[in-house]
């Protein structure tokens, strides 16, 4: 595992943007394992400028989100209503600002009428598309990896997960509430990526920024591998994984470059 710490959360995203650029210019369809939240809006942005101001070609780039909340979400028209859901996100932060094709992009469906059959399909789909090139990730406030809670197994699938109150928390605070979205509105399960499928993924890029990641940062890096934190699976994870911090976030580690 390789540790990059830069200034500020701004050259975090160039040089997450930068790697992901270099899969895509050596594999033009490589599949993209995607990633939500605050942390890759930045990320996103570099990459919708590469696209725009340098020819950045997404035309035969296949993507895999790694989670959708349960219970809202895209219509399978792909009607991107005013939600939260991270289907739309995906739409607003990244996809409406590339050439990529929307039937090339996966996002899991929360509204799915079957989520467990959903979940092995999503599966399959991955398989089917060749398996994840690059798995972009953040880690959340209790360690999550994707929506892997605390205690959820390494050999986890793609799953229906209960979310924790500090996630929903979290998740309301930063998405929710600025939207005007009541608590009670707030969902209490996802659908995700399980850890023993982002194992599989040939190459991991990790980013987290801000001085409220730094104790959960280092936990995943320097402290006990342990389904307790299930970021902390990068330490077991044999292929390349780059982890990108600004100074904020790397500021408990002992050990960074
Ligand atoms: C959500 C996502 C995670 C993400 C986390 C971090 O919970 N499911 O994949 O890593 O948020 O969020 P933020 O970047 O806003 O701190």
């Amino acid at each position: 595992m390789e540790i990059i710490v830069k200034t500020n959360d701004h050259s975090v995203s160039r040089s997450a943007a930068e790697i992901i650029a270099r899969v895509i210019r050596e594999k033009p369809n490589c599949v993209l394992g995607l990633a939500t939240g605050s942390t890759p809006i930045g990320t996103y942005k570099e990459l919708a400028r590469m696209h725009k101001e340098e020819g950045l070609d997404f035309s035969k780039v296949v993507t895999f989100n790694l989670d959708e909340y349960l219970g809202i979400g895209l219509a399978l028209d792909k009607s991107y209503k005013e939600d939260q859901s991270y289907a739309r996100f995906m739409y607003e932060e990244l996809f409406r600002h590339i050439n990529i094709k929307p039937e090339n992009t996966h996002v899991p469906n929360g509204l799915a009428k079957d989520p467990d059959t959903f979940c092995k399909a999503y599966e399959a789909a991955i398989q089917a598309a060749g398996g994840i090139d690059l798995q972009l990730l953040g880690i959340g406030g209790d360690g999550h990896v994707a929506f892997n809670e605390p205690g959820t197994l390494f050999d986890s699938r793609t799953h229906v997960q209960l979310l924790t109150e500090k996630t929903r928390q979290d998740n309301y605070k930063a998405f929710f509430q600025p939207a005007g979205i009541d608590w009670e509105h707030m969902p209490k399960q996802a659908l995700t990526m399980g850890v023993g499928t982002i194992l599989e993924a040939k190459e991991w890029l990790m980013i987290a920024t801000g001085a409220n990641k730094a104790e959960i940062v280092k936990q995943t890096l320097e402290g006990e591998v342990s389904p307790r934190v299930t970021a902390s699976a990068i330490q077991i994870f044999t292929r390349k994984a780059t982890v990108i911090l600004d100074k904020k976030a790397a500021a408990r580690l002992q050990y960074r470059r």
